[in-house]
């Protein structure tokens, strides 16, 4: 696939391929944890791939020890947010790794107190003095706002932040397809993934038909449901029958079903095992079952509303 390219849903929800831990790398493998994902927008800076599993750092304990540990068990891509408060934290870590810049993949999100254009640009160059770069991987607007005027300077201060390489790929957080369909209307930059809640509980089916009629990457925070979908006595049937944790089976169903997840943890055995997905394929009939999992109506949510998220900025 050529940067640039239309994403389908054929390119991110492969055959099962039965993997073995033995693998070598599969650096394109939709069904690996090692496997990445091409970015839309990467046009303008050359390739821009996105590893499938990444490491999420929202109301990390010790945010430090956390990334170190998760870039020393294999994970290449770090979600932070100007909003953690721990980019600084991240940075540290990031540098520490004895890691080159260009083997981990760095998100961030600027938050939606400025919605004034030189308030994103400022938001981001902090973010990467915070951090400790000179530019991201992956730049999200962290929540949509309901006003079009603030909506389309955000996203112009996010196309300049692309255009001056301080950034290798744009995208959004949070968007509903009326959202997503608002940004479009403007005519400029497809945002390249669009990060929102989604597990088990809450599937964002209609969301994700839309990010492939548009070509937007589906990227998923919260992941495990916070921890609130893992005692599903399905997912611990499934589990049993592959000898593997619930967790785990979630991952999986994640790297199966082509989102771009981003869990978290502060335990180190957790951190581990949340990226050790090879081995085991989820079938049909188990996909099946996860899938009867989702709360009809959104009401399987567990983070805030998007509409409603003004609230959380005041
Ligand atoms: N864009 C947005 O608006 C947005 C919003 C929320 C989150 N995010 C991103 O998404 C990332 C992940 O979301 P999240 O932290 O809300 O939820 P999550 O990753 O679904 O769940 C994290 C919780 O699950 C526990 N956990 C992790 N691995 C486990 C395992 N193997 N077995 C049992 N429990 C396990 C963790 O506890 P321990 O730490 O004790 O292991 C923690 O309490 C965040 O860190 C952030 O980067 C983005």
């Amino acid at each position: 696939m050529h940067p640039g390219d239309t994403l389908h849903s054929s390119d991110t929800l492969r055959p099962d391929d039965t993997l073995h831990p033995d693998d070598a790398r599969h650096p394109d493998d939709a069904q690996h944890p090692d496997g990445v994902l091409a970015l839309r927008n990467g046009t303008r800076h050359g390739d821009v791939t996105v590893p499938r599993l990444g490491f999420g750092v929202s109301g990390s304990r010790d945010t430090r020890a956390a990334v170190t540990e998760a870039l020393a068990r294999g994970y290449r891509s770090i979600d932070t947010a100007a909003v953690y408060d721990n980019e600084t934290e991240v940075g540290a870590a990031l540098a520490g790794s004895g890691l080159a810049r260009a083997e981990v993949f760095v998100t961030t999100k600027v938050w939606n107190v400025g919605r004034d254009r030189g308030d994103a640009l400022r938001s981001a160059q902090e973010s990467l003095d915070r951090l400790g770069l000179d530019h991201v991987d992956l730049l999200l607007v962290h929540w949509p706002n309901d006003d079009l005027e603030p909506c389309l300077r955000t996203w112009e201060a996010m196309e300049q932040l692309l255009a001056d390489g301080l950034t290798r790929a744009v995208g959004v957080s949070n968007f509903r397809p009326s959202h997503l369909r608002r940004l479009r209307g403007l005519g400029g930059t497809v945002p390249a993934l669009n990060q929102v809640e989604l597990h088990p509980h809450h599937q964002q089916r209609e969301l994700r038909d839309v990010h492939a009629a548009l070509g937007i990457a589906t990227g998923a925070w919260s992941p495990l449901g916070r921890g609130a979908v893992l005692d599903e006595p399905v997912l611990h049937a499934i589990a049993q029958r592959h000898g593997v944790t619930p967790a785990r089976v979630v991952l999986r169903w994640h790297l199966q079903q082509g989102t771009v997840a981003v869990p978290k943890s502060d335990d180190p055995a957790r951190i581990a095992a949340n990226r050790d997905l090879t081995g085991f394929t989820l079938d049909e009939g188990e996909r099946r079952a996860i899938a009867a999992l989702d709360v009809p109506g959104g009401a399987g949510r567990i983070g805030p509303v998007p509409d409603r998220v003004d609230r959380i900025a005041a």
